[in-house]
């Protein structure tokens, strides 16, 4: 006997003949959060996928012990019910179904002959407050931001009182705030005995949270450690087989006077009316990184879905692109004046899972791969190829469905495409939100060549060190306003955190 909750030994999984698994070898005990971390592609969220049944027994090789008995899941509902909950890192909500609806999914009260909404209604507004979350259970899922979904998702799994939980990636979507909310449940839960496996490439978090931490590169466990005897460093070290001794590669330069997006008093409404950012004005010149900073809700997505030409409402005030007033209308516009948007919700708006990474990294920038107006085939392949090497991608080759790829080799596909497009301004919306410390590194130097050669771009992010690390200027917003603007040289942390929750200073 021990007191390990879990245990997989030697593991191995391929998928059409590349090892995505290599003789892996994990254990958690009983009541610690054991935090699971590796480079884009490592073999993390495919490790969790065997273990919870996602990839049935027979389908890999190796063994899985829960409390020193074998188990062989057939599907997710045995591990479920053996006690393993999943939270998966891309969000398996329903957008089209109630709150209360998605919570309770395959849940014995919803398969009940009458359903009793009044008992649903009840027990989602006490699983909603667990994870602190006041909204009304009856608001469709689509209405929310991505930041909330996760903490939907992570009071589903709540409900099936799970004995290991798993949370591939929970944080990526969270703001800081939120993410307290998890930490704090998270640690409530450890004191119930609940074991967490928690991925994530959050570092800082990772030190603060895990009791300890098993480290995977390329398919393989590079080792096990308690949490005390790791640093950041060290397991940076470990992961990418290397050291990195500098994280944000900034470079000083001239910034010329030329603007490519004005934005005068600027007010934004949705389709019934409400307003979502008012009196907005900022510009952003050519080959300047504007950093927008702000907590979740401060409108920062949505003000520039809206300049993009989403947001089906009214719109108020003046837009400049090149100095010249536009009138866009449609994402469509946006992409002929020269604006690119890398959405933060990839899978709504950024891929289509099913196609091959060559069609997904050309599809809008298809003129460049056109020949008297049909594709060539060539010139696409090399275009994709050029741009997927630049991102160090890692695929077994580009024929593969994006759907296949790892999370955070896919965001570097969504920004492929739009760098492919030669815009003049881009706006990258959470860039780096699941990307491994390594990639970060190389989608940073691709930001500053972009401003060098003088497009504009626009650094929505809610990791404050990178914004501070990459922007020439920081525009700080605050329910749907502008409320701070700092030079590089003045923004700090604390004076960002400052107009981000209400008090503020332009100029
Ligand atoms: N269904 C699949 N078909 C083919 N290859 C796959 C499939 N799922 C995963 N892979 C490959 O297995 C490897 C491991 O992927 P996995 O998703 O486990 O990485 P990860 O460590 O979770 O990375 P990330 O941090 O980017 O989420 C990758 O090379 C990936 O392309
Ligand atoms: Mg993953």
């Amino acid at each position: 006997m021990n007191d390990l909750v879990l245990e997989m030994k030697n593991i191995t999984k391929d998928f059409s003949g590349i090892k995505a698994l290599d003789n892996v070898t994990f254990s958690v005990r009983k009541g610690e959060i054991h935090a699971l971390c590796g480079e884009n592609g490592a073999g993390k969220s495919t490790l969790m996928k065997v273990l919870s049944g996602v990839y049935p027994s027979g389908t890999y090789s190796g063994s899985i012990f829960l409390n020193n008995k074998e188990m062989n899941f057939k599907n997710i509902k045995e591990s479920q019910d053996a006690g393993i909950t999943i939270i998966y890192q891309e969000l398996a909500l329903v957008g089209e179904m109630t709150v209360a609806e998605n919570l309770f999914i395959g849940h014995d009260l919803m398969r009940a002959p009458i359903i009793d909404w009044n008992e649903i209604y009840r027990q989602a507004i006490v699983a909603l407050k667990r994870v602190r979350l006041d909204i009304d259970p009856q608001t469709k899922v689509s209405d929310l931001t991505v930041g909330k979904q996760q903490l939907i998702e992570i009071a589903k799994a709540l409900t099936k009182q799970p004995e290991v939980l798993i949370l591939d990636e929970p944080t990526a979507a969270l703001t800081e705030s939120d993410v307290s909310i998890l930490i704090k449940l998270l640690n409530e839960l450890r004191d119930q005995g609940v074991s967490c496996i928690y991925i994530s490439h959050k570092l800082s978090e990772v030190l603060e949270l895990a009791d300890s931490v098993t480290i995977l590169r390329d398919g393989r466990t590079i080792s096990t450690d308690e949490i005390s005897e790791c640093s950041e460093e060290s397991i940076i070290t470990k992961m990418v087989g290397r050291e990195l001794t500098e994280l944000f590669p900034y470079e000083e330069r001239e910034i010329a006077n030329e603007e490519v997006l004005r934005v005068e008093n600027y007010t934004s409404y949705d389709k019934s009316g409400k307003k979502i950012v008012s009196d907005i004005n900022f510009n952003v010149k050519k080959g300047e990184i504007v950093g927008f900073s702000g907590l979740m809700g401060a409108g920062r997505s949505e003000l520039f879905i809206s300049l993009f030409g989403g947001m089906n409402g009214k719109k108020e005030g003046t837009v400049k692109i090149d100095g010249k007033t536009t009138n866009i209308k449609s994402p469509a516009n946006a992409i002929s004046e020269g604006l690119a948007y890398v959405s933060e919700d990839r899978k709504r708006y950024g891929l289509i899972l099913g196609m091959d990474i060559t069609k997904n990294t050309t599809l809008i920038a298809l003129n460049k791969v056109m020949k008297l107006n049909i594709i060539d085939k060539a010139l696409e392949v090399n275009a994709a190829q050029q741009i997927t090497e630049r991102m160090k991608l890692k695929a077994a080759n580009l024929d593969i469905e994006v759907g296949k790829l790892s999370g955070g080799n896919q965001q570097k596909i969504v920004l492929s495409k739009w760098i492919m497009n030669n815009p003049k301004l881009l706006i990258l919306d959470e860039p780096t939100r699941g990307i491994d410390v390594g990639a970060k590194y190389e989608i940073y130097k691709i930001i500053n060549e972009l401003a060098q050669q003088g497009v504009g771009i626009v650094l929505i992010s809610s990791e404050l060190p990178e914004v501070l690390g990459m922007s020439d200027r920081v525009i700080v917003m605050s329910e749907g306003k502008i409320t701070g603007e700092l030079s590089r040289k003045e923004a700090t942390q604390e004076k960002i955190m400052v107009c981000a929750t209400g008090g503020g200073s332009r100029g």
